[in-house]
């Protein structure tokens, strides 16, 4: 069956009881109704509840067109958006792609990533790549004013104007915005971009099943309608376990668990990680309380992270993406002189070494008091993703009402900015610049 599951046997081995999980699912169940009434915290915005449900085929059509052409007529197309601007899309792309698509010859446009930092290296490196190079943009912000993107997008499009004119630049670039208010909005009417709308009730981190993910990630050439039927199939039938995820993590929580790892044993799914820190980072950690989500890619951090897990501080536990299927087939090859000892595993895949390592690994982590929360993906494609990427969504809204928090708000985020601008003179910020300086200098 091409569905994901969960499974939390290994977290009732570990330090709480399936009991104390059950008595946490009702309230899990309660958080759904009340996302399904629209009366919680944060409730302007659950625009993302019954997202994909509710797209038009015609509105995937018209994404489709304008992937189309961005990946017909240009060599590389540059996403510039951070956090929930940019993550959904790096996310899915990465874990369809082939691991090593960046070393081979495209077929289409080759989607890249910018103003998702400030690494002055980072763009003129991007920007000497795409030198000479046909490219458009895809220019993602609800509010058009956050500061890494709009420095990005100022430079990227002032080199193709200048490198392909400003009739050129303005057909290949696309604005993702507000639909009324903000910077670009009112650049991308004046210079007659194609745009598309992040809507008024759906936060960033949330935004992945709108143009903000699907336009790039049709343009890197992969099947937006299986993601969006994948997230249908999720929004239908997935309220059990997305309840037992809630539910468990919650109980993990009220026991001492402070932190949670998003383990995967396959290394296309990294991003994922990081798109799933920020979705339960800033939708829970707020008012003092909140699990910390933290990711590890296995075996390979198993060499780094792998001693802290198995014998550090017990205050965390894991949630173990498992992927059922690889793609393609690996067999070990047998040697004669079997120098390295191998031969145990001659003509084994090596998927399924993989398999023990994970399963081994799952089992020292319990024996170790490391409770594990299991999910199964049958395979890393568009249908699971999309599955993946709702169910952890409305978890996210479940657990953040059962934690007793507005999962819908980010005020954390801002107190970086208001020190930043006070730092970099920005008008309106006089007073913050006297008083940031007067501290620095003592
Ligand atoms: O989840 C969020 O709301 C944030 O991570 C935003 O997506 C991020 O700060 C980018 O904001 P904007 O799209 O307004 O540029």
């Amino acid at each position: 069956m091409n569905r994901i599951n969960i499974d939390n046997a290994a977290a009732i081995t570990g330090s709480v009881t399936e009991q104390v999980i059950e008595s946490l699912r009702p309230a899990a169940i309660e958080a759904a109704r009340t996302l399904e009434r629209g009366d919680g915290a944060g409730n302007d915005f659950l625009g993302w509840l019954h997202l994909p449900s509710s797209i038009t085929s015609e509105q995937l059509d018209n994404i489709e067109q304008t992937a189309a052409m961005l990946r017909n007529e240009c060599e590389y197309v540059i996403a510039i958006g951070i956090g929930g601007s940019y993550l959904g899309a790096k996310a899915v792309i990465e874990a369809l792609n082939d691991n090593f698509a960046a070393y081979k010859p495209a077929s289409g446009a080759r989607v890249l990533f910018a103003g998702n930092n400030i690494g002055e290296d980072y763009l003129y490196d991007l920007m000497q790549l795409v030198k000479g190079h046909k490219f458009g943009i895809i220019v993602i912000s609800k509010s058009g004013t956050t500061t890494e993107p709009a420095i990005a997008f100022r430079l990227l499009k002032d080199m193709l104007e200048q490198q392909e004119g400003k009739q050129w630049a303005a057909q290949h670039i696309v604005a993702i915005t507000d639909a009324a208010r903000g910077a670009l909005r009112k650049l991308a009417g004046e210079e007659g971009y194609v745009t598309y709308v992040i809507p008024d009730n759906v936060g960033g981190r949330f935004s992945v099943l709108t143009p903000v993910g699907l336009l790039p990630i049709a343009v890197a050439g992969f099947d937006i309608r299986a993601l969006v039927a994948g997230a249908v199939a999720m929004e239908r039938e997935g309220e059990e376990i997305m309840a037992t995820y809630a539910a468990t993590r919650n109980a993990l929580y009220r026991d001492g668990k402070k932190v949670e790892i998003l383990v995967n044993f396959d290394p296309r799914l990294h991003f994922l990680a990081e798109w799933w820190k920020q979705l339960y980072g800033e939708s829970e950690g707020k008012d003092g309380k909140g699990i910390f989500p933290a990711a590890v890619d296995f075996t390979t951090d198993l060499h780094s992270m792998g001693q802290w897990i198995q014998d550090g501080e017990r205050t965390i536990f894991e949630t173990v993406l498992r992927v059922e299927n690889q793609n393609n087939e690996v067999v070990i090859p047998r040697d004669e002189a079997d120098l390295d000892g191998l031969n145990y595993i001659a003509g084994k895949r090596v998927g399924e070494v993989n398999k023990m390592a994970e399963l081994g690994t799952q089992i020292a982590h319990v024996d170790g008091g490391v409770p594990n929360i299991l999910i199964t993906l049958p395979a890393l494609n568009e249908h699971c993703l999309g599955q993946l990427i709702y169910f952890f969504e409305k978890a996210c809204g479940m657990s953040g009402y059962v934690l007793d928090v507005n999962p819908f708000n980010q005020p954390g985020v801002e107190a970086y900015k208001k020190n930043m601008f006070a730092l970099l003179n920005k008008p309106g910020y006089e007073e913050q610049s006297k008083a940031i300086q007067a501290r620095l200098n003592g």
